[in-house]
């Protein structure tokens, strides 16, 4: 910081000489890899509040994000984190809970040095969402902090709650001047502007039409590019991987089409059963929850073109040009599946079924299991159909994209040398087992020309030292930073709606969700579909 901003500063903080010189000299890091110096920083100090931090992804996800952000030295010595919950707590309980997060949950090793430096900057406001005096109380916090660590005007809102709260919670930000960066001071002759931004966790909305209100609540209180919905997937290593396996390289694009793939199958497989998490999915279930987003964007990424520039508006537009030429299958009866876990076993354990779960109706028709059938309208994909299936209670969990190529035109060999030849196929590791498999026939050793699947394996670690970041690692510094790339915008959230809405439309009026035990691999009408077309799912 140059000494005219230095000066500035000292006098917005004049009760605290100590954030001046945090300022001017970030801290060593012993931790910071040498690589990390390609990462941009967050400019300069900011505020981060965030609302539903007593929630499962604030403890497991959000926190831990902001200490390894911390630890790899990413944050800038400023950084404030302000909670807001109901709980009638001080700023210790808060940064007690914080610390619990961290210790558990944190990707990094646990340092005492950059938890102090951390913990100095956290507070609690206390309140409900309607509450129009706690949030004044929440817009003093800030400003205090402002005074006492230089965060500049500079704020990031985390709303990580039930997304019946989003509007309010967002009038209540307008209302108390929260949103408004005009009403700040800002870092003077630093030549920065204060800055404002909401972070909104999905689902958007759970619909089109609810999609569009959440929006237009929204445009009232903050301009489009300071708005990031966030889908998790697409802070994944291996997602973005995506782009540079098909972009990077020359081998694959010459295929990545209609002459040589056959179909391609997005699994999302999870062991787990909803958890203590009734209240939110129950009524939303896996196509809602996982389908609209998740899946739709690594189905948009498989198949987009190669967008001109890696900028936010280039990706987002290709993303939208192929959300917007997905089709439904004609009958939605045999081109779709969903289904219920019932009690089962999993990992050697008894387990319950969805309507034995604790807060769900035992009349519950919310799908645990969801499988479609679509297709790409466009000269690459014509003819090539995408199937998409994501569920819980599965034999394990599991993440992948493979496309499924045409088997060769002609096999000069004699049947039985090719009866273990399966089809080739690229797929894409998404997790847990991060990395890449291809799988192709070659010739058994010995006298007779038997040809059997092998594969090839490109696994993460062992060919990376480092650790992939967690996703939310990823997107929190881009929302701190700024930097909307990884967000879909609201026309993509509005696609994979108008996408989705039909299916939800006809399951709510015709069918009720098939059982499955729990442990096994989903529906036996997912079965069906796929046999439908001659086709098979991959093992999970
Ligand atoms: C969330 C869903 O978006 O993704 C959860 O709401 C799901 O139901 C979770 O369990 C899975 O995330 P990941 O990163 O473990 O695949």
């Amino acid at each position: 910081m140059d000494q005219g901003g230095l000066e500035e500063l000292a006098e917005i903080a004049p009760a605290n000489p100590s954030v001046i010189a945090a300022l001017a000299e970030p801290p060593a890091n012993p931790l910071r890899d040498p690589r990390d110096r390609r990462i941009p920083r967050v400019a300069g100090p900011c505020v981060l509040v965030m609302f539903g931090v007593t929630g499962d992804l604030a403890r497991k996800k959000l926190m831990p994000a902001v200490y390894d952000l911390a630890n790899r030295g990413l944050l800038p010595p400023g950084f404030s984190l302000v909670g807001y919950a109901r709980r009638d707590w001080e700023d210790e309980d808060f940064a007690q809970l914080t610390y619990e997060a961290v210790k558990e949950h944190a990707r990094t090793p646990f340092r005492e040095t950059v938890w102090q430096q951390l913990s100095e900057g956290v507070r609690f406001v206390q309140g409900d969402f309607d509450d129009d005096a706690a949030f004044d109380r929440l817009a003093q916090c800030v400003r205090q902090l402002d005074v006492e660590r230089g965060t500049g005007g500079n704020y990031a809102f985390y709303l990580s709650i039930p997304p019946k709260f989003f509007p309010t919670v967002v009038q209540q930000l307008k209302r108390s001047g929260l949103s408004d960066p005009a009403a700040a001071s800002g870092i003077a002759g630093t030549g920065r502007r204060p800055w404002r931004r909401v972070v909104i966790e999905k689902p958007f909305g759970h619909d089109l039409a609810s999609a569009r209100e959440l929006n237009s609540t929204l445009d009232g209180v903050f301009p489009q590019n300071s708005v990031f919905r966030i889908d998790h997937y697409l802070g994944k290593e291996t997602v973005q991987n995506i782009l540079a396996l098909r972009f990077a390289n020359e081998m694959y694009e010459p295929i990545w089409n209609r002459s040589y793939v056959d179909h391609v199958q997005i699994s999302m497989a999870e062991d787990i059963g909803i958890g203590g998490r009734a209240g939110y999915y129950d009524g939303i279930g896996a196509a809602r929850d996982v389908v609209q987003n998740h899946l739709l964007q690594l189905l948009a990424l498989t198949a987009m073109e190669e967008p001109v520039a890696f900028d936010a508006d280039s990706l987002r537009t290709e993303k939208e040009k192929i959300l917007s030429a997905v089709r439904l299958p004609a009958d939605l009866a045999l081109g779709t599946a969903r289904g219920q876990y019932a009690a089962g076993w999993q990992g050697g354990l008894a387990v319950p079924g969805y309507l034995e779960e604790d807060g769900i109706p035992a009349d519950s028709r919310t799908e645990t299991y969801a499988a479609l059938k679509l297709g790409v309208d466009t000269r690459r994909w014509a003819g090539v159909p995408f199937y998409l299936r994501a569920g819980k209670r599965l034999p394990r969990r599991m993440t992948e994209i493979a496309m499924m190529f045409q088997r060769a035109p002609h096999l000069p060999f004699a049947a039985t040398d090719t009866k273990e030849l399966g089809q080739n196929a690229l797929v894409i590791r998404i997790q847990p087992d991060e990395g890449i498999t291809v799988r192709f026939g070659s010739k058994v050793p010995g006298t007779a020309m038997e040809v059997r699947d092998v594969n090839m394996d490109f696994a993460y670690g062992e060919s990376f030292t480092e650790s992939s970041p967690e996703a939310y690692e990823r997107l929190l510094l881009d929302v701190l930073i700024g930097d909307p790339p990884l967000f879909p915008r609201q026309q993509e959230v509005e696609l994979g709606w108008r996408i989705l809405d039909p299916v939800e439309d006809f399951w709510a009026s015709h069918t009720k969700p098939e059982q499955y035990p729990a442990g096994t691999g989903g529906p036996a009408g997912a079965d069906e579909m796929m046999a439908r077309d001659g086709r098979t799912w991959r093992r999970l």
